[in-house]
């Protein structure tokens, strides 16, 4: 028993829009075929959330709404919101700030968190050191992108990867040795001119020659970043262990970002980690950026148990990278 206070995930729920887009309609989009995608990236088929005028916030409101309906969470007594998202609805306000609002949430403060495919680890790290510090009781972490919004339907080395979805989960106290044992996160600047969108932000406003450009969706160089990935997955995993003194045997499940079933093989083999114990759900939702972690927990919910070692890891743009460490509490 010790009394140290540890952030534990108390509660995950995910949502993915109705719509599905199937490799067999990419096809009818973009000159590309199933057997590319499925072999060079694992996907199969990926949410869309379809209509006018809904955000990223659309999503994550029903992730959170379903959370605390889960976890018997009362909505006045949730003190933090974090959003991890790189597709919010606006520049500002916040999209944290309208999913608590769109769920009664009227007591918390709320901040969104870019990080791109890193942003979850970066939120949850940062939900956790309001719980450990004693000061908040009930933090809630989405991780929600709506890709469809920034990505080009007529780039086929692009739009055949990314989803959209949200995840979220309920951050608590816990004394029992249980939750987030130990976390370490990088970001690299230098990795901005291979993995971006250009337009929109404040170097380069929005101007008609910036939308006929194309210069408001995702620019992303593949090669050097599925590299990039690999090695900083790998190292990360490796740093985590380390630290903790842990072997392969002790963990139970790597949960890796869904970029590419190719770069989720290569660093489970790298770790030494059998594919029977990494989450993977890409086949289904493809990419949704920071939604991947918190959808994948979501999927294999009934399959952890109380006490399972779990190491996070994820690779985005920036670059970001980390990893965290986990002792399941549910
Ligand atoms: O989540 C944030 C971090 N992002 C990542 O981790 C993603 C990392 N990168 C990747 O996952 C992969 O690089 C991609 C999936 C984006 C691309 O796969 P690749 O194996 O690296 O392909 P490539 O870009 O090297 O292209 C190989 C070939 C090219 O043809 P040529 O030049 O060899 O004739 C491409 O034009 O495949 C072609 N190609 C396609 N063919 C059919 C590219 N996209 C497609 C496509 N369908 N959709």
């Amino acid at each position: 028993m010790t009394s140290k206070i540890r952030a534990a995930i108390t509660g995950v729920q995910g949502y993915v829009p109705d719509y599905i887009l199937t490799n067999a309609e990419l096809e009818t989009m973009v000159d590309t075929n199933d057997e590319w995608i499925t072999s060079r990236t694992g996907v199969k088929e990926r949410h869309i959330l379809k209509g006018e005028g809904l955000g990223t916030s659309v999503m994550g409101i029903e992730a959170v709404r379903g959370l605390l309906e889960k976890t018997k969470t009362r909505p006045e007594d949730v003190e933090l919101v974090i959003c991890a998202t790189v597709t919010a609805d606006m520049h500002f306000p916040d999209t944290a700030n309208l999913i608590a609002h769109a769920v009664g949430i009227k007591n918390a403060f709320c901040f969104d968190l870019g990080a791109a495919c890193s942003g979850f680890l970066y939120a949850l790290t940062t939900g956790a050191q309001f719980i450990t510090s004693g000061s908040h009781k009930k933090v809630i972490v989405v991780g929600a992108d709506k890709m469809s919004a920034i990505v080009d339907y007529t780039d086929r080395s692009t739009c055949i990867i990314f989803g959209d979805g949200a995840g979220a989960v309920l951050l608590e106290p816990d004394t029992t040795g249980h939750g987030i044992i130990d976390y370490r996160h990088h970001c690299d600047g230098s990795g901005v001119d291979l993995l971006q969108l250009k337009a929109g932000g404040s170097k380069y406003p929005a101007t008609v020659d910036s939308v006929l450009a194309g210069e408001h969706n995702i620019y992303q160089n593949g090669r050097p970043v599925f590299k990039a990935a690999v090695s900083g997955m790998s190292s990360v995993v490796q740093e985590v262990m380390v630290r903790n003194n842990l072997v392969t045997d002790d963990i139970r499940w790597l949960v890796p970002h869904q970029a590419n079933i190719r770069i989720i093989e290569t660093v489970s083999r790298m770790a030494d980690f059998p594919l029977e114990r990494v989450m993977i759900n890409i086949h289904k939702y493809g990419n949704t950026t920071a939604a991947t972690i918190p959808l994948c927990l979501w999927d294999y919910e009934d399959q952890l148990t109380k006490g399972d070692n779990i190491i996070l890891t994820a690779f985005g743009g920036g670059f970001t990278w980390g990893a965290i460490y986990i002792k399941w509490a549910i």
